[in-house]
């Protein structure tokens, strides 16, 4: 069982302060992925160097196969550049043992998919408290902060609903609630709006800008959608595996 105190502080490895408001907290540098199926490569990501500072909402935009799933899931550990380096907190992601990883992405990082990953037969209360649980919280405390989280995502009164019992958006709402539960430095979103209707798409983005505004979440999102690409901060644009440009917006 992982706990508070086996959490990985930056500090702790000497790393830079990487608390404060405005410091960068993801470098990419010179990131490189090929996929290899059979005697086909296909060369995902080229030469990216990238970094996002605590506190931005910040969007990867692109074509289909530009890459943004690919760099999304070598920002949150989920698989390995072939080159190149992904520093997270203050900490060098392919330097980490396969444990370190794993409380790095506990305490540090949520992941929202665009497939939410609810547990089915787990109430919306008991899927956010899952990951509460695996960070070794009581039972008392991880009640309290999963039925914030709800509130918060204003789905307070549907903590008991399985997710069967949710609609597409409500359930979008809930993995969000899962993903700041445990208080992350940053959240990192799959086309977090993909299955949504638009004026649900719309009530959840403005969900995370406002916990972006309120509790300065740092958000790493991928899309297709104009209307998310409406409420970025910064905006990288990829194709073919390569950042095209970047625009930044007030
Ligand atoms: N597991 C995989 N095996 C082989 N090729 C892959 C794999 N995942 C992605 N690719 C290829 O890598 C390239 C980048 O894919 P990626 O999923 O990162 O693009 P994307 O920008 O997220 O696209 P979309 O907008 O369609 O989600 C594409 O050419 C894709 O076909
Ligand atoms: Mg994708």
């Amino acid at each position: 069982m992982t706990n508070e105190a086996t959490a990985i502080k930056p500090e702790a490895s000497g790393a830079e302060d990487t608390q404060a408001q405005g410091q960068v907290i993801v470098t990419c540098e010179n990131l490189g992925k090929t996929y290899t199926t059979g005697k086909v490569s296909v060369r995902a990501l080229e030469g990216i160097n990238l970094s996002v500072r605590r506190g931005e909402f910040l969007c990867l935009c692109g074509p289909s196969g530009s890459g943004k799933s690919t760099l999304l899931n070598l920002i949150g550990g989920l698989d390995t550049p072939d080159s190149g380096t992904v520093t997270v907190v203050g900490r060098e992601l392919n330097k980490l043992k396969r444990d370190e990883l794993a409380n790095l992405r506990l305490h540090h990082l949520g992941i929202v998919f665009q497939a939410f990953n609810l547990i089915p037969v787990l109430s919306a209360r008991e899927n956010v408290e899952m990951v509460l649980q695996v960070q070794g919280r009581p039972a008392k405390e991880r009640r309290a902060i999963a039925m914030r989280c709800l509130a918060d995502v204003g789905l307070d009164e549907l903590a008991d609903r399985r997710p069967a019992e949710l609609s597409g958006g409500q359930q979008q709402r809930v993995a969000i609630a899962r993903a700041i539960a445990p208080g992350p430095d940053l959240i990192l979103a799959d086309e977090p709006s993909a299955s949504l209707d638009s004026r649900t798409a719309e009530s959840l983005l403005e969900l995370m800008a406002e916990l972006n505004a309120r509790h300065g979440v740092t958000f790493v999102l991928s899309t297709h959608d104009e209307q998310v690409m409406k409420y970025a901060e910064r905006l990288i644009r990829l194709r073919d595996g390569r950042v095209e440009s970047e625009e930044t917006r007030q």
